[in-house]
């Protein structure tokens, strides 16, 4: 038999074993009021769309080196950028890039809007990184669904309906685990919980802080799920 998940569970997880990433402020960190810079998490999640974790380490680095502003990047040169960019691909994101720090420092006076409605009209932003900005950078109780959500979502509730369908009831019961306590905390958390734990392959179940909960896990079907409608 299972317990109920717990958003509580998850963070203890997180304060422990959080990943030490470029763009991201450590948990502990956060506890202490250390909040990090909305232009280093937009760029951070923009990278992250169709780019691993790995590959985006480094392009993160020299971006924000050579453009530690948002209002820097917005005066940078459109070749300048392009060239940066180029080895990370779908060069969109990039063209993008420019466009949303232009538009941040023209219409917000250089600050990046912490709320979801406004952070959806910036070039690039859909619902996802929108989400993302809001939660992480502003600790507002997003709920925060990428492929990562989606799996982990897909085993703790044992869902059998197949992807896309079943995006929907994912993204429920992704919000109903949604809390008002450290919410920017909990996105990052289920995202590194599908990273490191939760994997398509080979799931370390041993190590899960939700393997009480886990509905897949109790039946067996870990490894089948989350189910992908055939293209
Ligand atoms: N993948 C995309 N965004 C991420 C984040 N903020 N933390 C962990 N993994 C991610």
């Amino acid at each position: 038999d299972v317990t109920q998940p717990k958003a509580a569970d998850l963070l203890e997880w997180y304060d422990r074993h959080a990943r030490t990433l470029p763009w991201r402020v450590a948990p502990s960190d956060r506890q202490k009021g250390v909040w990090p810079d909305p232009y280093r998490v937009w760029m951070s999640e923009i990278m992250l769309q169709q780019t691993t974790v790995a590959a985006v380490k480094s392009y993160f680095e020299a971006f924000t080196r050579r453009w530690p502003s948002v209002g820097d990047l917005a005066a940078a040169k459109d070749e300048d950028v392009m060239a940066a960019w180029a080895g990370l691909g779908y060069y969109a994101r990039a063209r993008n890039l420019l466009k949303c720090a232009r538009a941040v420092t023209e219409d917000y006076g250089g600050h990046f809007p912490d709320d979801h409605a406004s952070l959806l009209t910036l070039p690039g932003v859909g619902r996802y990184t929108a989400a993302a900005v809001s939660a992480i950078a502003f600790d507002h109780p997003e709920v925060v669904v990428d492929g990562n959500v989606e799996r982990v979502m897909a085993r703790l509730f044992d869902e059998h309906q197949p992807l896309p369908k079943s995006k929907p009831v994912l993204t429920e019961y992704a919000a109903s685990l949604t809390p008002d306590e450290r919410p920017g905390c909990y996105a990052q958390a289920v995202m590194d919980l599908g990273a490191t734990i939760c994997t398509p392959k080979n799931p370390a179940c041993g190590l899960c802080p939700w393997r009480p909960a886990c509905r897949a896990f109790a039946n067996g079907t870990t490894t089948d799920l989350p189910r992908k409608e055939p293209k």
